[in-house]
Order: C-alpha cells, then structure tokens, then sequence
C-alpha cells in the first residue's frame, strides 16, 4: 500500500478561498471587517517570523490586522492595559498575544485577560475547559487544522482508534479531546508511555505531536492507517521534517501529511477562520457546522 499524500497547503488555500468570499459577504452586507491585533513582545526572531506570516495571511484574505510590538522588559500591565484597550475596541474581533513570553510575565495572567469572545487562539481558560464540556467558542488553531483536514479528506472518526502521541496544551490534549467528542476511540501517549508501538500499531488514525524527528517508522504503523505528523524540526543540514519517517510509513499509510505542507498551513488558515467567525458572530451571522465541537 502506498499513502495517498494529504496536501495541506491546497486545503488551506481553498479554504482561504472560501473564507474570502464569506469575509466579502460580510462586508458588503454589514459593512463589517473583521480585526485582528497580535501582540508581539520581545524580538525573538521566530516569534516574529511566525507574527509577520499571521499579518501577510490577514491582508491576502481581507482581515484588518493591528500589530503591537512591546519590548522584551514590558511591564506585565502594561500588556494588561492593552489587552483592555482592546477588548474594549468594537473593531477587534480577535487577540493573539504571541507565545513565548518573557519569563518575568505570566502567561496564564496574559491569556486569561483576554475576552472569551475575541480568544481566536483558545489558549483562555474557558475555551480550554469547554473543549472538554463541548461548548468551544474557539478551537485552538493547530487541533482545529487537524481535523478540518481529516473532514476534507472524508475520514471516518466515529469509532474509530486514535492514538495522539505528545500530551501538550496547545496540541495533543485539544486534538485528543476534539476527536473524541466525535466519538473516536482516544489514546494520548507521551514521553513516559512504556511501549509506544504497542499503542500506535492499534490506530485507525495516528497524529504525532511529540517534536522528534523520525519518532514513528513503519513497524509502528498499522497497514491502512491515516498519518497526521504535527511536528515541526529543523536538522543540522537545515532541513524541516516531521516526527514520523515520511518515507518509510507511506508505504504502509494510507494517507499521510507530509512536512513540510501539511498540517502547518492549516494552523494560519484556521486562526484566520476564527477571527471571521468572531466577526460574524457580532452580527448574529451562525454556522451549521460548528455543531461538530457542541455535541
Ligand atoms: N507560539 C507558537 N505557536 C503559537 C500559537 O499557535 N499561538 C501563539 N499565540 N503563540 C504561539
């Protein structure tokens, strides 16, 4: 069996598409454009690599994005002053204060300042907790891509087996989570789980978000399986691979995403979705499908 390759990068763009027309709609029809404000503090250079590619995606597909730069020894009230400022401001339908922060800020304190209504990343505390009781008002991002790729590919979850290997926050826990609120059958492994491919060889569908290049080879893999890599490393030769051996397991997947041009455009494109919907939100516009995440 050879994996048909899952291609994010044309999901993603089809679905910008999309997303373009609807941002069209509403501000033809409410003379409303929706808003985005990232706050970026500090210099980190992939903080700012990732803020200016989140910037270029809002004006390619019509979103009005404000970016805020503050430097590295901010005090933390200040960015709690901004964060009010801006949940206060009607034109804001989203806030992103851009992860890393620096060590003497708290970053539960920052996020959990931000308004549920305009938490486009879902790092709130409220958003997190109701992945849990099914009533998200915002998906985190990455999750979000992961499953708006497997809907596109038609994967069946219901009852399905789910192996999610890496327990972060910002992916394993929500993708976890998400997937079993669609009824799948939902395993999450991590740095401490004893036999990893015992685990692994039982999945219908594997997502990998663990950060280790080649974690996952082909006798871990069950044949027919669907591959979803999450990981994102950068080896010494400066080549970007996934966690899972891209060459190797396609010969046993059935369908796969590769790094990169997998599950990373989905990530923008998703926080992207968010923040219209945020918009739409303000003018009562709703969406059928959102129903998948408040069963
Ligand atoms: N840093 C790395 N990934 C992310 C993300 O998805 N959102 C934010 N705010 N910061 C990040």
């Amino acid at each position: 069996m050879t994996a048909r390759i899952i291609d994010g990068k044309a999901v993603a763009k089809k679905l910008r598409a999309e997303y373009h027309g609807r941002l069209e709609h509403l501000v033809a029809e409410h003379g409303l454009t929706p808003g985005l404000a990232v706050i970026l503090v500090g210099s980190n250079p992939a903080s700012r690599l990732y803020v200016n590619n989140k910037v270029k995606a809002c004006a390619e597909v019509g979103i009005r994005s404000e970016r805020i730069e503050m430097p590295v020894d901010v005090a933390e009230d200040l960015v709690l002053a901004e964060i009010d400022r801006l949940n206060a401001d009607p034109t804001v339908h989203g806030i992103l204060v851009q992860l890393p922060l620096p060590p003497h800020i708290e970053i539960r304190r920052v996020l959990e300042r931000i308004s549920i209504t305009k938490d486009v990343d879902g790092f709130h505390l409220y958003n997190v907790g109701s992945l849990l009781a099914g009533s998200t008002i915002f998906p985190p991002c990455t999750p979000y891509g992961v499953q708006k790729l497997l809907e596109h590919e038609n994967v069946q979850i219901a009852g399905r087996n789910v192996v999610v290997v890496g327990a972060s926050n910002i992916v394993g826990k929500p993708v976890a989570m998400m997937l079993m609120a669609q009824d799948a059958t939902v395993a999450i492994c991590h740095k401490m789980t004893r036999d990893l491919a015992m685990f692994t060889l039982m999945a219908d569908i594997l997502v990998v978000a663990a950060g280790v290049p080649n974690l996952i080879v082909p006798q871990m893999v069950r044949t027919g399986a669907v591959v979803i890599d999450v990981g994102i490393n950068r080896l010494t030769d400066g080549r970007v691979v996934g966690d899972v051996d891209f060459e190797g397991v396609r010969k046993k997947a059935s369908l796969i995403t590769p790094v990169p041009g997998g599950v990373g455009p989905m990530t923008i494109t998703m926080l992207l979705y968010n923040t219209l919907r945020s918009a739409e939100r303000t003018v009562g516009i709703g969406d059928p499908t959102e129903a998948l995440l408040s069963a």
